[in-house]
């Protein structure tokens, strides 16, 4: 991976002050991160009326981003003391969703850690700086506290996607691997482009080729169906897959998205250690 911070982290934490800005979200750290070009972005998307695909873009992240909240909010009201966010970029989950008794984790790539760390609040989460395709999360799990004794709410979002089979492999399996029951993944995986319609893979293939240029390729990919054998290849079990029209009707109802589709780019799934 570069060694320059995450542009896509940052493209994402653009979109969630964007919505935040229309009262749909909460994240209110996330305009702190925007470098100056995108903050003249975000002033410039104020009076956007986002249509077709750009609107896709927008909701869909709205729906993602309550999806891995709603994992967090019902972790900790089941009792959950350990929140770990993986490659967590600009999340602001540490500070929106803090608890009395809750102990946050973020391991990031140590080029957007170290930037997210000189812009972020006071408090928040313990940071662990590691290059996963590199070190094993086990190890850095360890080296973080983050005692395999209790269970913990393990998120990996908007990351599956820049790990070659194996290295996500790696990554969902050694978690698993603490066989620390009670442990809820929550984890999105990109949707592959043969199984898209004409004018969706095409938009996707030209993204996807943008992010390859600015040193962030799409290495992997997953359809929808293949998802429960995928995780529970690898110890997971409970495995629940929902796709975009299921996001639609739980996360969406009211929005300006009005018409349900699975046509967000990505599935979602949770998967517990029994
Ligand atoms: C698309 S961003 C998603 C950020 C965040 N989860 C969100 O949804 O806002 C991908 C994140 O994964 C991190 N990442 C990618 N490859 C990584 C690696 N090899 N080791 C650690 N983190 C990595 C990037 O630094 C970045 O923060």
């Amino acid at each position: 991976m570069r060694d320059r911070p995450s542009a896509t982290a940052e493209n994402i934490a653009l979109v969630r002050a964007h919505l935040t800005r229309l009262g749909l979200l909460d994240d209110v750290y996330a305009a702190r991160f925007l470098r100056l070009s995108r903050r003249a972005v975000y002033r410039l998307i104020a009076r956007w009326q986002a249509t077709g695909l750009g609107r896709r873009a927008v909701y869909g992240l709205l729906a993602r981003t309550r999806f891995f909240d709603e994992l967090v909010r019902c972790g900790i009201e089941e009792g959950i003391r350990q929140i770990v966010i993986v490659g967590a970029g600009y999340d602001a989950r540490a500070w929106r969703l803090a608890t009395p008794g809750v102990r946050f984790f973020e391991i990031d790539h140590p080029a957007t850690q170290a930037r997210k760390r000189a812009l972020a609040p006071d408090g928040g989460p313990t940071f662990l700086a590691a290059d996963l395709a590199v070190e094993s999360i086990e190890d850095v799990l360890q080296r973080a506290g983050v005692s395999s004794a209790d269970p913990a709410v393990v998120l990996c979002e908007g990351l599956t996607h820049y790990f070659d089979e194996s290295g996500v492999r790696r990554l969902l399996g050694s978690i698993a691997h603490r066989r620390c029951v009670g442990t809820v993944l929550g984890v999105d995986f990109g949707v592959r482009l043969e199984d898209q319609q004409r004018l969706l893979r095409a938009v996707l293939g030209v993204q996807r080729a943008i992010l390859a240029l600015r040193g962030e390729p799409i290495l992997f990919a997953l359809n929808a169906g293949d998802v429960p054998v995928f995780l529970e290849s690898l110890g997971w079990s409970g495995v629940e897959v929902v796709t975009g029209r299921q996001l639609h009707k739980r996360f969406l109802a009211g929005t300006p998205l009005s018409k349900a589709s699975d046509a967000l780019g990505a599935y979602f799934a949770s998967a517990v250690i029994e």
